[in-house]
């Protein structure tokens, strides 16, 4: 808990400076940061989809979320509302980067590409427990982790059950979606 109070407080900025030094100064293992960013990542994630997608358009329906937010005058879908914080996250080049995909995409940009991606959505879909795995790529040594993401609200399936462009119409409350892939440099 204190990990994660810790990781809340701080902003991904401050983090990002010391990611690798802090595993080795601290006793902080790769696998510790990775769960604790990713602690952060999901509890926002599923915040954002409980207390505003999913109260708004689902119960009080009051305001839809759609992909075309902008023309629509509609709420940001929790996946945008993911990866516009992990583009800004690039952008500062925070020494980590992280994206949400599946083995059942609406969107094909969100498939698997690498092996350790296509490893990991696949394990995490049967176990829907994290998987983590060492990857080169470009040269570099990434440590990487797959974590499972859950179907925790109802406008999760209702949406994806019913969008015209998914591979897959039979998701249920709790059900693995998809991972979220996030990356570390290694030393
Ligand atoms: C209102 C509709 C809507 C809601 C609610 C919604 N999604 Fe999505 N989701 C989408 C769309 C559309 C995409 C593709 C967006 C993109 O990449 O442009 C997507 C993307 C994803 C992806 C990446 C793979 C893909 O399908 O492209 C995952 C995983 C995912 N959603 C899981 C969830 C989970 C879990 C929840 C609930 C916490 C959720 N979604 C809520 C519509 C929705």
């Amino acid at each position: 808990m204190k990990v994660i109070r810790l990781f809340t407080a701080a902003s991904t900025l401050a983090l990002s400076a010391g990611l690798t030094q802090a595993a080795d100064t601290a006793g902080w293992s790769y696998k510790d940061i990775a769960d604790a960013l990713h602690a952060v990542m999901e509890s926002d994630r599923t915040v954002y989809t409980r207390l505003i997608v999913n109260r708004l358009q689902n119960e009080e329906k009051v305001i839809k979320a759609s992909e075309h937010w902008k023309d629509d005058k509609a709420l940001v879908l929790p996946a945008q509302m993911f990866r516009f914080g992990a583009e800004m996250v690039a952008e500062k080049d925070a020494g980590f980067t992280y994206s949400l995909l599946s083995e059942w995409p609406i969107n094909k940009q969100n498939a698997a590409k690498t092996d350790v991606e296509k490893a990991g959505l696949s394990e995490i879909a049967k176990t829907g427990k994290p998987f983590y795995k060492e990857e080169t790529l470009g040269g570099k040594k990434f440590f990487t982790a797959v974590y499972p993401d859950k179907a925790v609200a109802k406008a999760c399936i209702s949406c994806h059950n019913d969008h015209k462009d998914t591979p897959r119409r039979d998701f249920k409350m709790g059900e693995v979606m998809g991972g979220v892939v996030l990356r570390l440099p290694m030393k």
